[in-house]
Parts: C-alpha cells; sequence; structure tokens
C-alpha cells in the first residue's frame, strides 16, 4: 500500500460504495484505511497517521457530529471532508460550519474524491506553514519584549546604582543586598525564574528613592515621623514606576513589599507572614543586613557578628523564621570556607574560569596568570591549597613548585599540577616535582572538586 502523498480514513461508509475508491486512492499515492464506527475511528486517529478523513454523514448518523467535534478539538491537523447525498447538501454545509473542509457527494465520483483530497492536503500545508510563522512571529514577539523589558530594566538598575553613588554611605548597597539575597534564594532551593525576579528585584528595591526629597534621604541623624512616613513611600513609588514598563507581578511585589516586617508590624502594612510574597521577605533580611553591616553619616558599621545576633534576634519579627535560618547557616557556612583560600596559577584564562566558576561560591579564589605571582601569593596569603599548570611565562609552575617547597612556611600547603590532557605522568614524577596530585586539563569540575575534598578534608554536605 502507497503512502507518500498522506493517508486517507473513508468513515461510515459501506465497502460496496467505496470499493473503487480503495483501489484507486492507493494507485494515486494515499494510504487509504476504513472504519465504520466512531469507536474506531478515534483509536485509528491516536497513531497520528491520518490527513484526509471522508466522512459519511448517512453512514454514521448522529454519532457523526458528535465524531466531528472530537476531531476538530483533537485532532486539528486531520482534514475532514464531508460525504453526502445529493440530497442533504444542507447537511454537508452544516458540517463544514462545525469544522469540516469540504463536502463530495455520494454515489462517490473518484475524480472528485482524488480532487478535493489533494485540495485538502494543499489547505493543510498552508495551515500548517501559518501556524508555523504565526509561531515564529510570537517567539520573536516574546523575545523582543523580554529584551525591551531586561533593557528597561537595566537603565533602572544603573540609575538606582548612580543614585547611591552620589552618597558614599549607600554606594552599592542593592548590589550587596542582591548578592546576598540570590544566596538565601538558592539555599531556600528557589527555581531558576524566582531566582531571576529576586535578582531584578534586589536590584530595583529603592528605584522609588528618585522621588524622595534629597535633604531627607541626606539627612544625618535621626528623621522626624513625617520624613520617615516620605522615605517609606519608596516601596510603592518603585513599584509603580518598574510595573509602568514590566508586568512581571512577582517582581514588582519585591519592590513593593521589601520593607514589610514578618509580624506586621511595619509602617502601613497591608500584608503579614507568609502573605508577603517570599522574594520580599528575602530582600527585607537581605537589606536590613547590609545596612547594620555598613558604615553611616552618624554611626559606624556593626561588627558582624552584632550585625548576625540582631538579625536572630529578629526571627519570627521582623524577619521571616525560615529566611533567617537559612540566612544564618549559609553565614556560618560561609565563616568556615571564606578563610580558606585556593589559589589558580594558569596563563589560560579558560582553567582559571573552570576553577572560579566550580568555586568561588565556597572558596576565596585567588587568580595568578605567572609562577613568579605564584610564589609571592602563596607568601603572602597562604592559601589551603594550590592548583599550578607548569608552563607559564616569567616562572615555570615547576620552578615555583620547588620554591614553595623550599620554604619552611608553605612548604606543607597541597599542590595539584595542572597538566595538559594528552600528557601522561606517574606518582613518582608528581613526587619529584614537588607536587601532591595531579589533574589534567581540561578540568572537569567532579574531578576537581574530589582533589578539593581530598586536600582540604571537607565534609561533604
Ligand atoms: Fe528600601
Amino acid at each position: 500500500m502507497n503512502g507518500r502523498k498522506g493517508t486517507i480514513l473513508i468513515v461510515g461508509s459501506k465497502k460496496s460504495s467505496t470499493k473503487l475508491l480503495r483501489r484507486v486512492l492507493p494507485r494515486e499515492g494515499y494510504r487509504c484505511e476504513e472504519r465504520t464506527s466512531a469507536g474506531e475511528t478515534l483509536t485509528f486517529l491516536r497513531d497520528g497517521s491520518t490527513d484526509v478523513l471522508l466522512l459519511d454523514i448517512a453512514g454514521l448518523g448522529k454519532s457523526g457530529k458528535e465524531l466531528l467535534a472530537r476531531i476538530v478539538e483533537h485532532y486539528r491537523d486531520v482534514m475532514v471532508i464531508a460525504a453526502t447525498n445529493t440530497t442533504d447538501i444542507d447537511t454537508a454545509i452544516e458540517y463544514m460550519s462545525q469544522g469540516a473542509c469540504d463536502y463530495v457527494t455520494k454515489p462517490f465520483n473518484v475524480n472528485e474524491v482524488i480532487h478535493k483530497v489533494g485540495k485538502a492536503l494543499e489547505n493543510r500545508k498552508l495551515e500548517v506553514t501559518h501556524q508555523h510563522c504565526q509561531k515564529q512571529l510570537n517567539e520573536k514577539l516574546g523575545e523582543q519584549a523580554k529584551e525591551m523589558q531586561e533593557t528597561f530594566l537595566r537603565a533602572m538598575t544603573t540609575m538606582c546604582s548612580t543614585f547611591e553613588a552620589k552618597d558614599q554611605y549607600f554606594a552599592g548597597h542593592c548590589h550587596r543586598v542582591t548578592e546576598v539575597a540570590v544566596a538565601v534564594g538558592e539555599r531556600l532551593g528557589l527555581r531558576e525564574g524566582e531566582l531571576e525576579d529576586l535578582r531584578w528585584g534586589s536590584l530595583l528595591q529603592d528605584i522609588g528613592k528618585i522621588a524622595v526629597d534629597p535633604y531627607v534621604i541626606n539627612k544625618v541623624g535621626q528623621l522626624s515621623s513625617e520624613e520617615y512616613q516620605h522615605v517609606m513611600t519608596h516601596p510603592t513609588v518603585g513599584a509603580n514606576i518598574v510595573g509602568l514598563v514590566v508586568g512581571n507581578t512577582r517582581l514588582i511585589e519585591v519592590i513593593e513589599h521589601h520593607h514589610a516586617h514578618y509580624d506586621g508590624s511595619g509602617l502601613n502594612q497591608k500584608l503579614k507572614g507568609e502573605d508577603i510574597p517570599l522574594l520580599a521577605r528575602i530582600v527585607a533580611l537581605a537589606d536590613a543586613y547590609d545596612a547594620m553591616i555598613s558604615a553611616r553619616a552618624d554611626r559606624t558599621a556593626w561588627p558582624r557578628d552584632a550585625a548576625l545576633a540582631e538579625i536572630r534576634l529578629g526571627s519570627g519579627k521582623q524577619f521571616d523564621p525560615v529566611v533567617t535560618e537559612a540566612f544564618l547557616k549559609m553565614c556560618e557556612a560561609d565563616t568556615m570556607l571564606k578563610r580558606r583560600k585556593i589559589l589558580i596559577a594558569d596563563c589560560e584564562e579558560s582553567t582559571r574560569l573552570v576553577v572560579k566558576s566550580a568555586l568561588s561560591n565556597d572558596y576565596t579564589v585567588i587568580e595568578v596568570t605567572n609562577g613568579q605571582e605564584a610564589v609571592e601569593v602563596t607568601q603572602n596569603q597562604e592559601p589551603s591549597l594550590i592548583l599550578m599548570a607548569l608552563s607559564m611565562p616569567k616562572k615555570s609552575g615547576l620552578r615555583a613548585c620547588y620554591e614553595i617547597r623550599a620554604s619552611s612556611a608553605t612548604k606543607s600547603i597541597p599542590i595539584v599540577i595542572l597538566i595538559p590532557g594528552h600528557k601522561d605522568m606517574d606518582e613518582k614524577l608528581i613526587r619529584d616535582i614537588g607536587a601532591d596530585h595531579c589533574l589534567t586539563k581540561p578540568l572537569d569540575t567532579k574531578s576537581l572538586m574530589d582533589a578539593i575534598s581530598q586536600f582540604l578534608k571537607i565534609p561533604s554536605s
């Protein structure tokens, strides 16, 4: 059976009336199938091979209309041609108004059927092309809208940063808040889209301050009640500004509620507890923390431990207890790990990038590009581990290894040498160089992390 031009399914007609069609259609390049009931037809349609369905109205009676409705709803790619007696053209027209693309009259005229099947397939092709173009157009428009929104958000962020930079005490505030907020969000297991909104919301949280009187913004010392009320209009103003262009409610809510207190005690607060959007609860804590550890015109910066104690005290009051716990745990881990420095000495930027992206969340990664700097940084900063390429300008990695081992202050620092992937290096040679381990380039993250845990004895979390 030949089906290169498509599959025609004949439904509801007596076999005697379709004998000629079953013989001629395959010769014309069509696969021809027949079913006699609505149930059998729907079963056959599931395999997705049907292109044109020839539906005999009289043959199926009332169930013909129901079948047509199911096909139109679930199998939009199938073109239905209604087959009718010459005396029942009105019903054929009714079928067309309900989704059939054409009709043929019975007894079947083979040439008419072939012509109308060909036309139906041509229309189907046009429809598919139209749908494809429409889909592409919609995707393009979606991308452009996203780009426009991002351009707007970037412009707003620049405006925010410029605004902050005018005040030495606030410079960089939103970026620092964003860093903390996103880290907490990651720890809480937020999805990528949520983290993206958290990032933009943190960066733009204070955009509304452009509408606050500069005298009040720059005032040193306690604000009066009216001045405080005035400053605290900035979340609503900011949400309105961003909302003019961006339709992302989740992002706008971050800006609108970033000063809300968990227990509902904030100024003019409408929401409390978990009714406050989670992203706003995260920013509220990150914002307060950064304010504590930053100096102001009338006070010095709080020590980190004092700020953490204050956050802990505010759990369940100003701050969401779950967010607070995630934040405090993150700070504990950070204290433990950030003290550990890892030196990567390699003139190849790609290798340094792999190391940075794998380790910089948990370690302080120091980068150098030559052996001379590797020795100097090792002496001055005493990293916990050194990743060292052998081939580097000024001083080779080999020479740097010897010098690091020769110094009593640095001789016990683990050194992992990095060699090109095609080279083999045995254990003895690695020891002769003065290294502890060897990794091949390009580095893969798993081997790198294995080496880090082996030499730094980090318990897996
Ligand atoms: Fe704010």
